[in-house]
C-alpha cells in the first residue's frame, strides 16, 4: 500500500479506525473522514505518532458538497486518491415497515445508502479523470444478504450497497477501478457494544454465528486491506462475507 492514498469514511468508528490503522501500518497515506472531529483529529495524530501518514477531514457523507470536498482534501493533502473504504453507517433503531415512518426510513437510507452513492460517485470521478487505477470497498452487512426481523430500513439500505457495489464494478472494472463490498456479521464496535452489554442478548448473538462468537474489528480490517491491495487484483464486484458463518446457515 506504500505511496497510495486511501479514504476511510466512518473512519473514527470501530471498523473504520481498525482499517485506517492497519492500512497506515502497511504504508498507505490515510484520510480519515467522519462526523466526529475530536476523535478524527486524535486518531490521525495517533497514527502519525506510530510513524504512519494520516489526516482528518470532517465530513457528513449525506452532504454532496462535503463529499466532494472530502475527495478534494485527500487529493490536495497527499497528491492523489487510490482507494477508499466507504464505511460510514448508522443503526437508527429497529422497526418493521408498519413501525417505520418516512423520517426513520430516509435517515437510514441517507447515511447507509446515499452516503455510499455519493462517495463512490466522487471517488470514481476523480480516478477516471486522472487515469488512476483504484480499489474501493463498501461496507454492507449480513443485512445485505439476508433479511432479519424489525430492520426494514437497515436491511434495505445494506442490500442497496450490494447493488451499488455490483453495478459500479461492472461499469468501471475495465477502466482499472475495482469495487467490492464486505458483509460483516456482528462485530464488537461502538455500534453494537451497548446492546452486547445485555448478557443474554450477547450470548444469543454469539450462538447465531456458527463460529460461536461475535467478530472483532481487526478481523474485518484484514479483509478490507486485502481487497484494497494488489493481492486482490482479480477480485471485483465481490460481496465478501466476514461473518463467522452467519449467512451460510
Ligand atoms: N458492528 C457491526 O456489527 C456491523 C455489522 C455489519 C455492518 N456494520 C457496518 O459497518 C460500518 C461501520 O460501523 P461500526 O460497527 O464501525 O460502527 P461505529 O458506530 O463504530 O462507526 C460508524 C462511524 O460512522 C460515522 N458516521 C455516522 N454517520 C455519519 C455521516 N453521516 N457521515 C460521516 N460519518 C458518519 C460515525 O461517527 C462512526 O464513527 C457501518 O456501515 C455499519 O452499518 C457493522
Amino acid at each position: 500500500m506504500g505511496g497510495r492514498t486511501l479514504l476511510v469514511t466512518g473512519g473514527t468508528g470501530g471498523l473504520g479506525s481498525a482499517t485506517a490503522r492497519l492500512c497506515a501500518s502497511r504504508g498507505a497515506q490515510v484520510v480519515i473522514a467522519d462526523l466526529d472531529a475530536d476523535a478524527g483529529t486524535a486518531l490521525a495524530k495517533d497514527i502519525r505518532a506510530d510513524g504512519g501518514e494520516a489526516a482528518f477531514v470532517r465530513t457528513d457523507v449525506t452532504d454532496e458538497a462535503q463529499v466532494k470536498a472530502m475527495v478534494a482534501f485527500a487529493v490536495d493533502t497527499f497528491g492523489g486518491l487510490h482507494g477508499a473504504f466507504n464505511n460510514a453507517g448508522i443503526d437508527n433503531g429497529h422497526k418493521t415497515i408498519l413501525e417505520a415512518d418516512l423520517a426513520h426510513w430516509q435517515q437510514n437510507l441517507a447515511v447507509n445508502l446515499t452516503g455510499v452513492f455519493l462517495c463512490l460517485k466522487y471517488e470514481i470521478e476523480h480516478m477516471i479523470a486522472t487515469g488512476t487505477s483504484g480499489a474501493i470497498v463498501n461496507t454492507s452487512s449480513t443485512a445485505g444478504a439476508v433479511g432479519c426481523a424489525n430492520a426494514v430500513a437497515y436491511i434495505s439500505a445494506k442490500h442497496g450497497v450490494v447493488g451499488l457495489t455490483r453495478s459500479t464494478a461492472v461499469d468501471y472494472s475495465a477502466k482499472g477501478i475495482r469495487v467490492n463490498a464486505v458483509l460483516p456479521g456482528a462485530v464488537n464496535t461502538p455500534m453494537l457494544e451497548g446492546a452486547l452489554e445485555d448478557k443474554a442478548f450477547a450470548e444469543m448473538v454469539a450462538r447465531s454465528h456458527p463460529i460461536g462468537r461475535v467478530g472483532q474489528a481487526p478481523e474485518v480490517a484484514e479483509t478490507v486491506a486485502w481487497l484494497l491491495s494488489d493481492a486482490a487484483a482479480f477480485v471485483t464486484g465481490a460481496c465478501v462475507s466476514v461473518d463467522g458463518g452467519f449467512t451460510t446457515q
